[in-house]
């Protein structure tokens, strides 16, 4: 098994390995005396998963009640965050008892958010059981739902206090997951780190390396910019297009995906608008190809940029883009909307 140690507001082990999931109880029992643990899942993970979660608990000592809602982004919403809330207080769940959050990166993202507000905040963990929760959502802190306006509009930065990732629970459920998860895989590549590139172009790294090694670099990033004010946001490469191109698929497009299309087109960007150093897109569309992801998409740049303008990533007239350089190399650039605009249908 592979650890991760996170050093951020709050320490944390990041745990990878095949087939760990039967001994959550007992890794959890290294960071929480036995108390209470409320885990929450969607139907389908839990039809999986469940009971080898809830058994491995309850034989170290947790006593355990759990709450399943669908399977999907569409459920990231106040709705299914307010049915989490009633569930827990229902369930009397006091600040010392803890939050299982067991799925992708739906489930994390809205059982940390839950966890970051019921009661002012309580202890929870992740156990990732997709690629793109473990080496992203799942590690880092960001809790979050969507809203009407757009995604992950509401929610906190709250550690989780463990991570399990069981690479054996990765691209169970559907067939498009782990492409999925291999469009985050790529961006960390492209973000800072060439070698893990030019391994995923020949084939020769595993699954746990390169989680591994992806969790070091969101470990790192987030080490240095836990709150987001700089560095972190080039974690985002990809996604102001890749929401924007999401939302207007009205989600049948998955945020893997999405970001495949968000990085192929601000690689344009950098190459039409002089800020790359040498030739990116061809690169980045091979692989990003190689492991079964889109290149591009029917919608038109004003499409893109309408849907861009409500991101979290604009402040009041200027966006925050993060542009490739090269291959491992990425900068923050604030420009003004307008500039933004223009760069879209030059690079579209
Ligand atoms: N998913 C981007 C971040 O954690 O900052």
């Amino acid at each position: 098994m592979r650890t991760v140690e996170v050093n951020a507001s709050k320490k944390y082990k990041v745990l990878i390995g095949e087939g760990i999931l039967g001994n959550t109880g007992k890794y959890l029992l290294e960071v929480k005396s036995p108390c209470r643990a409320a885990i929450i899942t969607d139907d389908k993970v839990a039809s999986l998963y469940l009971d080898t979660v809830r058994k491995s608990l309850e034989e170290s000592g947790f006593k355990t009640v759990d709450f399943a809602f669908p399977n999907g982004e569409a459920s990231k919403n106040i709705d299914t965050y307010a049915s989490i809330l009633e569930f827990l207080a229902d369930s009397k769940l006091s600040r010392t008892d803890i939050i299982v959050a067991l799925g992708g990166g739906v489930v994390g993202d809205i059982a940390g958010f839950a966890a970051a507000t019921f009661l002012r905040g309580m202890d929870f963990i992740q156990i990732p059981t997709t690629l793109l929760a473990a080496v992203d959502s799942s590690v880092g802190g960001k809790t979050a739902i969507d809203l009407d306006s757009g995604k992950n509009l509401a929610g906190a930065f709250h550690q989780p206090s463990l991570v399990i990732c069981d690479t054996n629970t990765f691209g169970t459920l559907d067939d498009r997951q782990l492409s999925c998860g291999y469009a985050e895989v790529i961006k960390h590549g492209v973000i800072c780190d060439k070698e893990l590139f030019s391994r995923l172009e020949d084939g020769s790294i595993d699954l746990s390396e390169t989680v591994e090694r992806c969790v070091k670099i969101k470990r790192d990033i987030v080490e240095r910019d836990e709150f987001d004010n700089g560095e972190r946001r080039l974690l985002n490469l990809g996604h102001t297009a890749g929401h924007a191109v999401e939302k207007l698929s009205c989600y049948s497009l998955t945020h893997g995906a999405a970001v495949a299309i968000g990085m192929v087109i601000v690689s344009k960007i950098a190459e039409r608008c002089g800020y790359a150093s040498e030739s990116i897109t061809e690169r980045l569309c091979a692989l990003l190809e190689k492991y079964g992801l889109p290149t591009e998409c029917g919608m038109t740049p004003d499409e893109i940029f309408s849907v861009s303008s409500s991101d979290k990533k604009v402040e009041g007239a200027s966006i925050t883009l993060v542009i490739p350089e090269k291959i491992g190399s990425c900068v923050l650039v604030k420009c003004p909307l307008s500039d933004y605009e223009k760069m879209l249908s030059a690079a579209v």
